[in-house]
């Protein structure tokens, strides 16, 4: 499966989310490739560091992104693309490849004529290939209390894009991870919030993940079962 993190808006979160779904998935025990479209190459050096069993690779245009990907994705369980915050011939490449296409937005461009503008790539690739890739808006850098107002809503059901329920929150954690080559979830106590947000958000995303290791866990007789029998 090829999930691509794009929005054509820089700085609004797309490779902190790429970088943990990647090492997150990785966790569960799948195989990963994190794709890095961007030419800061930020991502794939944040997850060398990291998360070492997820294979970086750097696709550097349009061209190759379209090319490589299918190959890629038949390499392993899961591609996780990170797309660039400007060029968006390279995410229109991503997204006429992408079976899920996550868009981070901040909440100030959840309002119909940024919101059009920032997905128009996307709307594009779903004109083309008849409604996919499939997409969700993440809320990105919204403050603790935030709530969704009725014109947000409607600015999302307008452009017939949903949005995913659990946001994610601007925490100071998230801006240290990459400086400490690190996921929020590995820097102890401080990323403790932050890792459950993105593990819920993740599970949203991607409802249908097989059962995994820790879940088979899930699945041992319960203690007060055992006692009882
Ligand atoms: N939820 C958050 N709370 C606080 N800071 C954040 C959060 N998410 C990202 N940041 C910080 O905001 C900046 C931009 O985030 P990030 O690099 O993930 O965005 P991007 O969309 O990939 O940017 P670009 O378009 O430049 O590639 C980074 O410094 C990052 O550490
Ligand atoms: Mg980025």
């Amino acid at each position: 499966m090829i999930v691509v993190v794009a929005n054509s808006k820089g700085g609004v979160g797309k490779s902190t989310i790429a970088v943990h779904l990647a090492g997150w998935l990785a966790e569960q025990g799948y195989s990963v490739t994190l794709a890095d479209c961007d030419t800061q190459h930020s991502s794939s050096e944040w997850i060398e560091e990291a998360f070492p069993g997820v294979k970086a690779v750097r696709l550097a245009s349009p061209d190759e992104i379209l090319n490589e990907l299918p190959g890629l994705n038949e390499a392993c369980d899961y591609v996780v693309a990170d797309g660039p915050g400007s060029n968006s011939e390279t995410s229109r490449a991503l997204l006429l490849r992408a079976d899920l296409a996550v868009v981070p937005c901040k909440a100030s461009m959840l309002e119909v004529r940024a919101l059009s503008q920032a997905t128009e790539v996307l709307r594009q690739a779903q004109d083309i290939r008849g409604g996919q890739p499939d997409a969700r808006i993440v809320l990105s850098m919204v403050g603790k209390n935030y709530r969704l107002t009725k014109d947000m809503k409607e600015a999302a059901a307008e452009l017939d894009l949903p949005v995913a329920k659990v946001p994610v929150t601007l925490r100071q954690i998230y801006a240290d991870a990459p400086g400490q080559g690190s996921l929020v979830w590995n820097l102890g106590a401080r990323g403790k919030e932050a890792g459950a947000e993105l593990r819920a958000l993740f599970r949203e995303l991607l409802p249908n993940l097989k059962r995994t290791v820790r879940g088979k866990q899930a699945n041992r007789p319960k203690r007060k079962a055992r006692a009882a029998a």
